[in-house]
């Protein structure tokens, strides 16, 4: 019920422009958010970075409706990119980036397009990109794009998302040498059809999906906060003899920081994902309703305990 509400919240515009005008929303957005500009992102990133994690960059977009906005997106990650050296932030920051702000769903072109200026820039500031998964419908086009952008760029990293019926089978294809691939369980409500329901199910597959790619030549990051894949991750990484720098943990910026920290210090690669911007209200939402335990400790950050 409560999650049901913070979904039909996440997008109600009119909620969104209260909430983004009460003081409070300022305590709200340093919680789980890097902030709302570059200025204010940049010295999030680098305590992050002082305290030993590594760090992605994600710039909230809502969907692209118009070829001016994927230009302004492109050109907000650029600027960005442009600004990390000098922030001392690469190589532990790297950037993660939606093809539909790019304007995927308008023209496919234009997206890679813009996707690949993204990545020259990036090459630029000598670190890489990632593609964010989305729904199912975009699946296709998004990894043609990634292969596309492998060809002069092979650092650029895809999403797979493990409720997929499909992941497991792009987990194959993706775990060749040099490739780096996120696997999560998935944001979106997805169909039957195409993605399985339960939590179990959603489980095991992760765990197929791991073993495939902590079994191939590619690079995987773990991206869960779950105590019990994040175990079974840390088991196959000794199994499959690999060294600390051959896979990393990710982990969302406000989530489970003590658990991120236990596992830098033992030695892992921590990558915490860490998105800024203007469209912070829905993104804040979807993350309550992932876990609406978190609707206390919102309530605590915004009257600023
Ligand atoms: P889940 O939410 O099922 O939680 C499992 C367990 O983890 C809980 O039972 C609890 O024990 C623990 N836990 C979770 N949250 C906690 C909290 N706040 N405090 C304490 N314990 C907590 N999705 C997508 O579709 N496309 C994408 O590109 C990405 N990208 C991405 C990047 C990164 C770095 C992360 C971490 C996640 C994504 N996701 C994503 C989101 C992902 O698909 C998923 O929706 C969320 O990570 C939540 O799933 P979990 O694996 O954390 O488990």
């Amino acid at each position: 019920m409560l999650r049901s509400l913070l979904l039909a919240a996440a997008g109600s515009d009119r909620l969104g422009r209260l909430a983004g005008s009460a003081p409070a929303g300022r305590n709200a957005v340093r919680k789980f958010l890097a902030g709302r500009d570059i200025d204010e992102a940049l010295p999030t990133g680098r305590a992050l970075v002082d305290d030993g994690l590594a760090i992605t960059f994600d710039l909230l977009a809502v969907e692209t409706r118009s070829a001016e906005q994927a230009v302004a997106v492109r050109d907000e990650y650029r600027a960005l990119l442009g600004r990390l050296k000098g922030a001392g932030l690469v190589p532990a920051a790297e950037v993660s980036v939606k093809l539909s702000a790019l304007g995927q769903r308008l023209d496919e072109k234009l997206a890679y397009e813009h996707a690949l200026a993204v990545c020259v820039a990036a090459a630029e500031a000598g670190t890489t990109v990632t593609l964010d998964a989305e729904d199912h419908t975009l699946t296709d086009s998004t990894l043609e794009i990634l292969a596309e952008l492998r060809k002069d760029h092979p650092g650029t990293g895809a999403v797979l998302q493990a409720h997929l019926r499909r992941t497991e089978g792009d987990c194959r294809e993706l775990a060749t040498a040099g490739s780096r691939v996120r696997l999560c369980k998935g944001a979106y409500a997805e169909p039957e059809s195409v993605a399985f329901q339960s939590a179990l199910d959603i489980d095991k597959s992760f765990v197929r999906c791991l073993n495939i790619l902590m079994s191939g030549e590619g690079y995987p990051m773990v991206a869960t906060h779950d105590p019990r894949l994040i175990a079974i991750a840390e088991d196959r990484a000794r199994w499959f003899d690999r060294t600390a720098d051959e896979y990393e943990f990710q982990m969302l910026h406000g989530v489970r920081t003590e658990e991120q920290a236990r596992l830098a210090a033992g030695g892992n690669v921590v990558r915490v994902y860490l998105p800024y911007g203007e469209q912070w209200y829905g993104y804040l939402m979807r993350r309550l309703a992932e876990r609406p335990a978190n609707v206390a400790v919102l309530g605590r950050s915004l009257i600023g305990r």
